[in-house]
């Protein structure tokens, strides 16, 4: 009798998790939910939902379980409530750029906390601080900094990438070599957590939790607001572009070796650099100081990557113009964000590429890339080295592992119209494990602000967080025991 009840009961059990597991089952309770505690929606149907769901990368679309636009930290905290009451995972979006559209849930069926309306910049020019919120994007953030006593923070080059999603896992500029990463001038965070308290976040106040926002924030809660360390905008400032053309393999491994040894050994920190090579190849980057200064930098290099007489512009900006100068269009960005490519994308970040993997590198270019005519590119910021000042924070006192890594390299194949067709994968993973077999040994971490979308989570995790990874999933089991914040490559999903 007893064996049979306990029969009935488990077969209740799997009848009932199949049919909560009914994503318009879920739907229709979280919307109740959100209905009765007045946090805003966005309904399938309107407008503003079809496009919300546009993500910058239209290549990876979801269909999420329910939608809420909150004005308020309350709605926030009720929002996150009625996903973990309903046992829908929960996911903070704010500018929408993640590569694996991570904003809309990485997966179908997440109840999505758009930030948009958390987007005020207030700053104190007392404390030289700024309280900015992660609904923001990066060109309105920058020009509210500037109107409110020529502040400025360190940040990204793309004005519509959001705050929140940047800041979280790192923000790489190109003012980063003197300024850091983005989160390496966070004071404090004010985060929702998966139960729905309000806490701050700081070196003070729950500094564990601080520790992983500061890399990995994501998966443990919403942040609302941060409070950055601002700095007065230099101006003046000396940008330059030049445009390369290495003929063969040799000439390309020149231009990296000579580069990534600069970068490592001698580069000052108001130098800040990239190579981009695609069909198009430039050398370009700011230096802020004396032009007389930069030229005596920068002839020598030139000369050492082979590319002394490279044609190029260098010209002379104020701050704002030296973001517009790698901005590829407005800072201020439109109410309604409708700009969108379509692509798939992979990232390395080597702590050095030995000259075998520049070589395979360079081969794989002559004989894979050049000739490949889609919009693809392949970009290295110079990032680590003996001068700058990412790698002066060590690689465990924030969750960003990253810290030791020469290059940031992003690898990025996109299509100017229709679908990305997946017989066209194999072009990046093939460049990346070409160089590296040819480097066994060496370290390659990747960067999540670059999410590739073809990592199993167990790759996802090791590569993007490296030796931090345990001590972030010790950190969430206290943070988000029930998993409310979970996403296809987040920590401890
Ligand atoms: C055109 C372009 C240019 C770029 N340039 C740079 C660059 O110069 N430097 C650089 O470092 N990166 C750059 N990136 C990468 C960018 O940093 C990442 O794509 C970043 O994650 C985007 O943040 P988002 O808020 O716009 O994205 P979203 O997709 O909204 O969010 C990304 C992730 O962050 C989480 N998240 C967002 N907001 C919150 C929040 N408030 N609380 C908790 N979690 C949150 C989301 O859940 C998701 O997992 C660029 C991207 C693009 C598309
Ligand atoms: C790299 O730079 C160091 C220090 O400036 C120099 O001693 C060394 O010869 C360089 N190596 C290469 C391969 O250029
Ligand atoms: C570089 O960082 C990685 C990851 O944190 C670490 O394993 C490696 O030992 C570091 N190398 C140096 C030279 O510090
Ligand atoms: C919410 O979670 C935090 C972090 O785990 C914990 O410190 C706090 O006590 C929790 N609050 C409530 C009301 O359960």
């Amino acid at each position: 009798m007893g064996q049979i009840s306990l029969v009935f009961a488990s077969i209740g059990l799997v009848l009932f998790s199949g049919a909560s597991a009914n994503p318009l089952d879920k739907r229709a309770a979280v919307d109740d939910c959100l209905s009765r505690l007045k946090v805003p929606v966005f309904t399938p149907g309107s407008g503003d939902y079809t496009q919300a769901l546009k993500p910058f990368n239209l290549r990876v679309t979801f269909k999420p379980a329910a939608y809420a636009v909150p004005t308020t930290v309350q709605h926030v905290q009720d929002a996150v409530s009625c996903g973990a009451q309903n046992n829908v995972v929960v996911t903070a979006k704010s500018g929408g750029h993640s590569y694996g559209s991570h904003g809309l849930g990485g997966e179908d069926g997440h109840l999505i906390v758009d930030m948009k309306n958390f987007n005020t910049v207030t700053v104190d020019q007392g404390s030289s601080t700024a309280v900015i919120g992660t609904g923001g994007r990066l060109g309105n953030v920058a020009t509210a900094l500037y109107n409110q006593g020529k502040q400025a923070i360190s940040h990204g080059t793309c004005p519509g990438v959001g705050v929140g999603g940047l800041t979280l896992h790192g923000g790489y500029g190109l003012i980063s070599r003197s300024k850091g990463l983005t989160l390496d001038n966070i004071v404090e965070a004010t985060v929702v957590l998966a139960n729905s308290t309000v806490v701050t976040a700081s070196t003070t106040q729950n500094p564990d939790l601080f520790w992983a926002l500061r890399g990995a924030g994501a998966a443990f809660g919403i942040v609302t607001n941060f409070k950055f360390k601002t700095f007065t905008a230099p101006e003046n400032n000396i940008v330059f572009n030049y445009q390369v053309s290495p003929g063969n393999a040799a000439q390309l491994a020149q231009i990296i070796n000579a580069m990534q040894n600069f970068t490592r050994f001698e580069q000052p920190p108001e130098l800040n650099m990239r190579l981009f090579l695609s069909g198009f190849t430039t050398f370009s980057g700011v230096y802020y100081g004396s032009r007389a200064n930069f030229d005596a930098i920068m002839n020598p290099l030139k000369q050492k990557m082979g590319i002394g007489n490279a044609f190029g512009s260098v010209s002379t900006n104020s701050w704002l113009n030296t973001l517009t100068s790698f901005s590829n269009g407005p800072l201020q960005q439109a109410a309604v964000y409708d700009t969108h490519e379509t692509f798939f994308s992979k990232s390395l970040m080597p702590e050095y590429l030995p000259p075998a993997a520049v070589d395979a590198l360079s081969r794989y270019w002559e004989q894979n890339a050049r000739s490949n005519s889609r919009s693809w590119y392949l970009l290295f910021d110079s990032h680590a080295g003996a001068k700058s000042a990412i790698s002066s924070v060590s690689a465990d006192s924030t969750s960003y592992a990253h810290r030791n890594a020469t290059f940031k390299m992003q690898f990025y194949d996109r299509v100017n119209s229709g679908n990305y067709d997946p017989s066209w994968f194999p072009f990046l993973n093939n460049w990346i494990k070409a160089i590296k077999d040819a480097s066994p040994g060496i370290n390659y971490g990747m960067y999540i602000n670059y999410a590739d979308t073809s990592l199993t989570k167990d790759e996802a995790h090791k590569s993007y967080w490296l030796g931090n990874y345990d001590k972030l999933v010790q950190v969430k089991a206290a943070y988000d025991p029930k998993k409310v914040f979970v996403g296809p490559q987040l920590v401890g999903s």
